[in-house]
């Protein structure tokens, strides 16, 4: 589904979840004070039903303690929360939210299987399901069949990691709250994780990821938020926070000097700056890579016709992008000496409006 910008709405999360359904998470004002360390500053968020959302920050910016009032583990001192439209502390929403925490504990002498299916108890799954169900979710997850019926104490880091996010998904829950969940796994298990994860959110569940891996938020996140200090910086749907206000165009190298002149003359800017960074655009002798500003699609298909018409020909046409990494640095730099002022929500539109 769709996030949008009703408070209420219907949506098909299945029996468990059947009927109106609120925001996912709604957060007001919320304030936490570890003896002297304010560690939440007014936070105001909210999480569209639906959404996949991404939480980014620097090391101590708030993330996890605004995940643990989000899931009643901590008491926030001041504002307000709901998630999946009731009270945190509410047991019967404990039971539909699954928790990849950012230092799980799982007892070491407990089996991966053994600590699924407490995981499974809690949750309610009726006996004859349960074995089933864990053994399916540790499939899910890679972790190899060898190790199901091992302790978990003898571990490697990225296996225990993965069966702690494998009892996140005990009884499909439909809010999936996951804190830095591929840390300690490998490249080729990260990709894995993703998919899952991806798939979960296909399914209608709300994922809530916190990650310092942009790249990663990047490709699973449709909303972000940037904390700072406590407070939310930046929030709002990741293809309006990315949106540029140019394309990007490249053709394939003219022969004649004339030509890189016509495409100039049609509003076509050629850029290095994409040859330069590395990171992202191969550099290409074969394509001569230009920027048209403007977000006016016929605008930009008229000059395209005229350069195409002169004897150019275009190999590539894409809006241009913020990366992530862009996103965060500009809305903590100290521009005329603050971060963007934040608090007052978010992402709450499919247009993601910033605050
Ligand atoms: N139980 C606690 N007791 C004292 N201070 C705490 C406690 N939990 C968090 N803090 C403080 O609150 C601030 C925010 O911590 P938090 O763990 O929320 O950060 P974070 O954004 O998750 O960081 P990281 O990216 O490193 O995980 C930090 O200054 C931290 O030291
Ligand atoms: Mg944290």
């Amino acid at each position: 589904m769709t996030a949008d910008d009703d408070d209420v709405r219907l949506c098909d999360h299945g029996p468990m979840s059947a009927g109106p359904v609120h925001d996912a998470v709604s957060a007001t004002g919320l304030t936490k004070r570890f003896g002297g360390v304010q560690a939440v500053r007014g936070i105001s968020l909210t999480v569209p039903a639906g959404a996949r959302f991404g939480l980014i920050g620097q090391n101590g910016a708030g993330k996890t303690t605004f995940i643990k009032m989000m899931l009643g583990i901590c008491r926030h001192d001041e504002g307000s929360i709901r998630v999946l439209g009731s009270d945190p502390e509410d047991v019967s929403v404990r039971r539909r939210i699954g928790y990849l925490p950012e230092r799980l504990a799982i007892p070491p002498s407990f089996s991966a299987l053994a600590f699924l299916d407490s995981v499974a108890r809690y949750k309610g799954i009726a006996a004859e399901r349960r074995r089933g169900e864990c053994r399916d979710l540790l499939q899910l997850v890679g972790l190899e069949e060898s190790a199901w019926d091992r302790k978990t104490g003898g571990y490697s880091k990225g296996m225990r990691q993965r069966t702690g996010l494998a009892a996140a998904l005990v009884g499909k829950p439909d809010l999936l709250v996951l804190d830095e969940p591929t840390d300690g796994i490998d490249p080729m298990g990260r990709r894995q994780i993703r998919d899952v994860i991806l798939d979960v959110a296909k399914g209608g569940a709300t994922l809530f990821l916190n990650s310092h891996l942009l790249q990663e938020t990047e490709k699973v996140c449709d909303h972000v938020a940037v904390l700072h200090q406590g407070q939310v910086v930046v929030a709002g749907a990741l293809s309006v926070l990315q949106r540029k206000d140019s394309f990007r165009v490249a053709f394939r190298r003219p022969d004649a000097a004339a030509l890189v002149a016509v495409a100039n003359e049609q509003g076509f800017v050629v850029d290095d700056s994409h040859e330069r960074d590395a990171g992202h655009h191969h550099h290409d002798a074969d394509r001569l890579v230009t920027r048209f500003t403007g977000t006016d699609a016929g605008a930009l298909s008229q000059a395209l016709a005229r350069a195409i018409g002169a004897g150019l020909v275009v190999v590539e046409v894409a809006p241009e992008l913020v990366e992530l990494e862009t996103i965060l640095m500009r809305s903590m730099a100290p521009a005329g000496g603050a971060p963007t002022t934040p608090t007052t929500t978010t992402t709450t539109t499919t247009d993601g409006a910033r605050p």
